[in-house]
């Protein structure tokens, strides 16, 4: 695996790629990887010829109150990681770098960005958007991989890639979970023994409400009801949101039809973590 640090040699080496009409697949990440990680780098090395990388804790789209300066770093263990599953490239970067003082350009998503976690984190797409449109600049993707772990990251950048006319396909892969439920994720390795225990309990009740959905129930309003109700009973949860909505618009519909997202996000001590389930068949619409 090539280690590139500069936005100048990775722009080299796309090119390069690209006159010899290799397919570019783009895992963009903050690092602290694991299987769910590995998942995307996975798919995006059935699909092209070559597979970028890229760790960047991405500043811009972290909160003054947020977790940027204590976010998970490791970038050997990351590196290690990545040259077992088969990366080619991996693209870092410095913040002094992707922000130089003379920065003044942002790319700014619409409605789709200020409901669920765009309404308790203002700002943070608008940091996604901006950083995530940058990287396609740099690597030149064919094709670009991200989670359903983070659902509304996904419909905001597959709208920015539609309405900025970006040269490339999102492809959207399912959750990586830990068997009791739990949804990976770099945050994980902040939750005490304790805390961890009571982790699951966040999908369980996302379960809950699909199993209302698959009952019947096509209320948002009561879906989300069920839910939240499921959650309470663990003490250790102090809930964001916990909401049913149409999972093309993210709006609130009166009822759904055949399909819709249950997404939430709670605090277990000072750990913020968020899932998301599909409903019906709202699955077979994720790209
Ligand atoms: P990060 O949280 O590192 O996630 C990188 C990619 O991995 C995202 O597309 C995320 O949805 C996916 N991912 C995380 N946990 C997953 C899981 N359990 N199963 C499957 N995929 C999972 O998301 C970001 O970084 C940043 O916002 C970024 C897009 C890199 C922009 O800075």
């Amino acid at each position: 695996m090539r280690r590139v640090d500069s936005i100048a040699a990775m722009r080299e080496l796309a090119r390069g790629w690209r006159a010899q009409s290799k397919r570019i697949g783009f895992v963009p990440t903050m690092g602290a990887l694991h299987a769910g990680h590995r998942s995307l780098v996975g798919q995006a090395k059935r699909d092209g010829d070559v597979t970028v990388v890229s760790i960047f804790v991405n500043p811009l789209q972290f909160g003054p109150n947020e977790d940027f300066t204590r976010y998970p770093r490791d970038l050997e263990a990351d590196a290690r990681q990545l040259e077992e599953a088969g990366a080619d490239v991996l693209f870092t970067s410095t913040p002094g770098e992707m922000y130089p003082p003379s920065f003044q350009t942002h790319v700014e998503p619409g409605p789709l960005a200020e409901p669920l976690c765009g309404a308790s984190r203002p700002g943070h797409f608008r940091g996604v958007t901006t950083v995530v449109a940058k990287l396609f600049h740099v690597v030149a993707p064919h094709q670009a991989y991200f989670g359903q772990k983070d659902f509304q990251q996904a419909r905001v950048l597959q709208q920015m890639v539609d309405d900025l006319a970006f040269d490339l396909k999102l492809r959207i892969l399912p959750t990586v979970r830990e068997s009791d439920g739990l949804a990976l994720s770099s945050r994980n390795r902040y939750l005490s023994a304790e805390e961890r225990k009571a982790a699951p309990t966040l999908h369980a009740a996302l379960q809950a409400v699909r199993e209302e959905f698959d009952r019947g129930e096509r209320s948002p309003a009561r879906l989300a009801a069920a839910g939240r109700e499921r959650l309470a009973r663990s003490a250790a949860f102090r809930l964001d949101y916990l909401e049913v909505r149409d999972d093309a618009t993210l709006a609130i519909p009166e009822r759904l039809a055949a399909g819709g997202v249950a997404a939430a996000a709670a605090f277990l001590g000072r750990t913020r973590l968020i899932d998301n389930v599909l409903l019906g068949d709202a699955t077979r619409r994720l790209g």
